[in-house]
């Protein structure tokens, strides 16, 4: 009996290190150890020995019985792991969760403005932001000496033209597009320009130095101060809600005349005063005319025929105050945290 027992432990031993893969391994444990196995059968056979070799027999056995349990589950970690590093896909493991961006405020306001946009027939255009100072300033009515140039701080690019002049810039709005989409297309002409914009600030929490501008124009003959006014109101409905009002204020642009803001009823209070709009009700967000007939000749469209209207704002601005956005510099930090809420 005790030699029946060594022996078929060595079996069992061998066996167990020729098994290589977990099926083999299945089998060879009920073979031996399950309920019908030979072991078992063995164990369940000891109570009919004699009461000496009963409790010899019996210590030897449950001895075999748990040296070769704890060998079979050795073996089994081996090839389980082997198994998984050869391929072997558990299905019936819980996937791996895939983790889905966020837009950006700015962009996910960009496409709302630009299906709209296209729903009312107007193209999407596109410029360079490395400009020239010829687009970005003189095609708009703002020359070398003019004042207005100061209103926006410029970023110029370190290198001078044959005339010793500094003429590459980024750009610091999208309007330069006026005058290149006009040369490209003619007129009659709608279009929209969303696009970087650049100005030297220092920056805190209402400044950045890299911006988003949308900017729209439409040209075409008898075009006037109401077709602007329309087409705004849309924009403040779209943006800000079906209630939203248009305020329409003199205000000067050189690449307009007349020159407009556009204010829209203030989102939080809805016109009532509050902080956000500094108790007027309203918050300016657009800048806005009739086009320039310098503007229009510069882009070779005969003012006597045609007459437009364009605008422009700034699309970080109008994120920062539909969403609440206490900080202009979050919109580009690249801040998981901060997307992670759009
Ligand atoms: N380009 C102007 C700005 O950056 C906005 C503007 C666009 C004003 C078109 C009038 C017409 O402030």
């Amino acid at each position: 009996m005790k030699n029946k027992l060594e022996d078929l432990k060595k079996q069992i031993l061998d066996e167990l290190a020729k098994a290589k893969s977990g099926e083999l391994l299945r089998e060879l444990e009920i073979k031996y150890l399950g309920r019908k196995g030979e072991l078992s059968n063995i164990l369940r056979g000891v109570k009919d020995l004699g009461a000496e070799e009963r409790q010899e027999i019996g210590a030897l056995a449950n001895a075999i019985k748990t040296e070769v349990t704890a060998k079979f589950e050795e073996i089994k970690k081996e090839t389980e792991s082997k198994e998984t590093a050869t391929g072997f896909v558990d299905v019936t493991l819980p996937g791996k969760k895939i983790v889905r961006g966020h837009l950006n405020p700015i962009s996910i306001i960009q496409a709302e403005l630009e299906d709209l946009f296209i729903s009312l027939g107007f193209m999407v255009a596109d410029g360079p932001e490395l400009e020239s100072d010829y687009y970005n300033f003189e095609a708009l009515n703002i020359p070398k000496s003019h004042p207005a140039r100061d209103m926006q701080d410029t970023f110029y690019i370190d290198k001078k033209n044959a005339e010793g002049e500094y003429d590459l810039l980024l750009r610091t709005h999208t309007s330069p597009v006026q005058v290149r989409a006009m040369q490209k297309y003619g007129a009659p002409l709608k279009a929209v320009v969303p696009g970087r914009c650049f100005r030297s600030e220092a920056t805190d929490a209402r400044h950045e130095h890299t911006l988003y501008q949308f900017e729209g124009f439409m040209i075409d003959k008898d075009i006037n101060f109401s077709h602007l006014k329309g087409v705004l109101e849309l924009v403040g409905k779209k943006l800000f809600g079906e209630e939203t009002k248009l305020r329409m204020r003199p205000k000067f642009y050189p690449f307009v005349e007349p020159g407009t803001n556009g204010e829209f009823t203030c989102l939080l209070c809805k016109g009532k005063g509050c902080r956000l709009c500094k108790n007027s009700g309203w918050l300016e967000v657009i800048g806005a005319g009739l086009i320039h007939p310098e503007v229009l000749r510069a882009g070779g469209i005969d003012p006597e025929i045609y007459s437009g209207f364009a605008f422009g704002f700034g699309l970080s601005r109008l994120a920062q105050l539909k969403y609440g956005i206490d900080d202009a510099r979050l919109a580009m930090s690249g801040d998981l945290r901060f997307l992670q809420q759009f």
